[in-house]
Parts: C-alpha cells; structure tokens; sequence
C-alpha cells in the first residue's frame, strides 16, 4: 500500500516537472526560443515543427487509444475468463500497415518542399558572409566588405544572407533559433545555408554540437540593423583606430611585451596573429569571450576575463596558450590588465 502510494507521488512529481520543461521551453519570451520566429527560414522550420507535432499528437492518442480500450474491454472479470483466443487478422495488418505509409507520405510533402527550401536562397542579391567555427568561439567575414569581426555577426534586416560554413578545427554547428538552424559544420568541408532576419534585433545564436570542454560556452550574437545602421557600423569598422594615447598606450606596449600579439591580430599594429579573434574592433563589440561576458564600458569584465580566464570560460585556448609560453598562467600585473583594458576599450 505504502509502495503504492509513494510510487504514485512519484509519478506526479514526474508529470509536474514535464510540465514545468513544457512551460519553459515553449515560452516565446526566451531569447532561444524556436517558437518566436523572426526570419523567413525559422518561420517554415516552426511550421514544420507544428505539423509534425499535430500529426505525432494524432498517433499517439489514436495508438494510445486502442491500447487502453483493449486494456479495459479485454481485462480478466473472473478467475479462468479468456477472451476468444485469435492469431494474425489479414485485414487489420494490412490496414494499420497503410495508416503509417499514409502518415509518412503525409509528412514527406511539407518536409521535402522544406529541405529544397532552405536549401536554395531565393534571391540572386545576398550578402555573402563566412563563417569559421573555432575552439570556442566564431569568426565572420564579409569577403566583399573586407571585414572581419568575431562572435557578433551584424547583418542588415530584410537582407538575405549566404552563409558558408567552415571548421578550423572540430565538429561544430551553427544554430540562430529564432532566425535559422541548425548546420553543423565539418572540419575539411564547406557547408551552406541562408538566412533573413526581417525585424530588427539582437539574436543569440549558439554551437549546437558538442566540440570540447566549452561547447556550452560558444555563444554568438546577430545583431540585424536597419539598411543604414549596418552601413554605419560596416564604416566604423574600416576606420582604422586613432593611436593610443596616456593608460592605453602603455596598454598597448604590454600587448606586445606580454606576447598577446601571438595569438591576436589588431590592424595597424604589428599584431597578426590567427590563433584568437582579431581585435581590431574589440572595443566597439557588446560581448566578450564567445558571447559569455557582456562587454561594459568600465572594462570590468574586460578585467576579470584577463585576469584568470580559466575561471569565466574553463578550458578556453587562451589560458592554455599562456600555460605553455609563461608560467601557467597569463601572469599580468593588476597594472598591466588596467592597461590593456584602457587600450581593448580604445579600440573601437
Ligand atoms: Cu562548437 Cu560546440
């Protein structure tokens, strides 16, 4: 009795912790949310969506159904009570064998028309974007525009955009819930896909296949600006940073003593690594380290990143890097990081 009724408070607890992931993962308030399309692709993925749970929904009641009409009508009144005793029925296999094609058949319509869909870009005009996928955080180009940023990906609304898909390293995958997703992207390979943000917004986006330690930290922003707005930014980004002066000059100074410059590119200087974004901009993005951190205007997550990266992002390529050429650790002076913060936030 007691076994009985425990197991039925488990179930209970169980059904209200379905309901409480139901409500959270449906709200359309969430900024990942799938049900609040803003694009035209995610818009057909969402339909798509509804469709296959309206159908998935008609089985399960009909299965479940006829199960629990056999279970009651077919139970054992009385000891030695059997029902008749059949095997096999023609009609009834070949009827319940044509419900699943018929359900099949039914899907493949709208998922076929999908999968050409989102495939092919409807429009000859785009806006021709790459995307490189590293551990842990994105790179964008904009070939005709020559740019380069990381982790934000500005784009202007209304536009199509093409986006190819590249690795540098592992297995990643490029998703945008409330604008398009997911594709993954191999490493060796190219993949495409497009997408169209037709409302103004920022839009988290995230790495949607596990590739190291910091999968879950592998976030991205798209930031979709009206026509004029993203000509702004795109001019903002090609003027070429005034020199440091005062704190971040001496910031600038230890960048390359402190062998920064290894890893990260900053145009105008002597700066060129490739291993970590380019941070010619990093002053201008609202984020830091993949999109984990926001990017204040004091510098104070600027500064706690610098000052022991392991701790914000575990696993980050940066801390590592570090490890190897000094003394496992990034070593620097509180000085120095209020420096380099001064001369990070400069560059804008
Ligand atoms: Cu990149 Cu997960």
């Amino acid at each position: 009795m007691v076994g009985s009724r425990s197991s039925v408070r488990w179930v209970l607890a169980g059904l209200v912790a379905m309901g409480a992931v139901f409500l959270v993962g449906c709200t359309p308030s969430h900024p990942q949310s799938t049900f609040d399309a803003q694009g035209p692709v995610a818009q057909r993925q969402l339909e798509m969506f509804v469709i296959l749970i309206w159908v998935s929904a008609f089985v399960f009641v009909t299965v479940g159904g006829a199960l629990l009409y056999a279970v009651i009508r077919f139970r054992r009144r009385r000891a030695g009570d059997l029902p008749r005793q059949i095997h096999g029925n023609k009609k009834l296999e070949i009827a319940w064998t044509l419900a699943a094609v018929g359900v099949l058949a039914f899907i493949a319509v709208p998922t076929v028309s999908l999968a050409f869909y989102v495939d092919n870009p409807p429009e000859a005009e785009a806006l021709d974007i790459r995307v490189v996928a590293h551990q842990w955080w994105w790179e964008f180009h904009y070939p005709e525009l020559d740019l380069v940023t990381s982790n934000e990906l500005h784009i202007p609304v209304g536009k199509q955009i093409n986006l190819t898909l590249e690795s540098e390293d592992v297995i990643h995958s490029f998703w945008v819930p409330k604008l398009a997703g997911k594709m993954d992207i191999i490493p060796g390979r190219q993949n495409e896909m497009w997408l169209m943000a037709e409302t103004a917004g920022t839009f988290f986006g995230q790495c949607a296949e596990f590739c190291g330690i910091a999968h879950a930290n592998m976030r991205f922003r798209v930031i979709a600006q009206p026509e004029e707005e993203f000509v702004g930014w795109v001019n903002d980004q090609r003027e070429v940073p005034e020199a440091p002066t005062g704190l971040a000059k001496r910031g600038a100074e230890v960048f390359i003593s402190k062998g920064c410059l290894a890893c990260h590119a900053i145009d105008g200087t002597i700066a060129r690594g490739t291993l970590g974004p380019d941070l010619t901009y990093v002053g201008s993005r609202t984020t830091l380290a993949g999109g984990i951190l926001d990017n204040d205007p004091g510098g104070t997550n600027l500064g706690r990143w610098l000052r022991d990266p392991e701790e914000i992002k575990p696993g980050n390529i940066m801390s590592r890097q570090a490890a190897v050429y000094r003394d496992l650790s990034l070593a620097l002076e509180e000085e120095e990081i209020g420096a380099l913060v001064a001369y990070l936030q400069s560059l804008k």
